[in-house]
């Protein structure tokens, strides 16, 4: 079973104050997003393997530890996704980028997926799925959907703000994955906004708004 993690450190908190305040740029949104994404990332790859290898300091040979190798995959929702793949691959470089993208039907707010481009060796790579904004959940459920269809097997979902109708139905819908959240919420408007939430994530980080 999956395991919903909700992040309590000050620095996460401090930036998605900045982030969710109506008065914070473009520039400074996106910036932040970018440093609460790697915040995230450090504890969403706690769990990663590592193997012994010997090593020579200057002083002696020792056993130390490095990163086993296991391939590994971001995959942003589109487009606001975008704003955290940097962050994780700043502490993963090698990881390779998948894209999906998913439109919210304005009417049903059901996603529909218009494309899907992705690392060829799907079944080796564990997945890191990144979105903003945890909604209803039907974008990352449909998101992780595909991934699954394709071969997937390891799967973690990383968002900022999550409502918790969101996390209920990704739970349901994908009991094995992990949730990485840095704000829980209270709810979703009619609209299908989180509240407080920080308003359309994809807007704020492109200026389109
Ligand atoms: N997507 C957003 O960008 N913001 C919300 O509040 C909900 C979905």
């Amino acid at each position: 079973m999956g395991k919903v993690h909700v992040f309590d450190h000050p620095l996460i908190q401090h930036k998605l104050s900045y982030i969710r305040d109506v008065n914070t740029g473009t520039k400074e949104f996106r910036e932040l997003v970018d440093e609460v994404g790697m915040l995230m990332a450090y504890e969403v790859s706690r769990d990663l393997e590592l193997q012994d290898v010997t090593i020579d300091t200057p002083v002696t040979t020792m056993t130390a530890k490095r990163l086993s190798g296991k391939k590994m995959a971001v995959v942003p929702i589109l487009r606001a996704g975008l704003g955290m793949t940097d962050s994780v691959l700043k502490l993963i470089p090698a990881a390779r980028v998948g894209h999906i993208g998913l439109y919210r039907d304005p009417e049903t707010f059901q996603p529909v997926e218009y494309f899907a481009k992705l690392p060829q060796d799907i079944e080796e790579r564990d997945f890191i799925v990144v979105d903003p904004m945890l909604a209803t959940g039907g974008s990352a459920i449909e998101a992780i959907s595909s991934l699954k269809k394709r071969g997937a097997t390891k799967i973690r979902f990383m968002c900022l703000i999550a409502a918790p109708e969101g996390v209920k139905l990704l739970e349901e819908a994908h009991p094995d994955v992990d949730i990485y959240i840095a704000a829980l919420d209270e709810k979703l408007n009619d609209h299908g906004y989180i509240v407080p939430g920080l308003g359309d994530a994809g807007d704020r980080l492109f200026g389109t708004k």
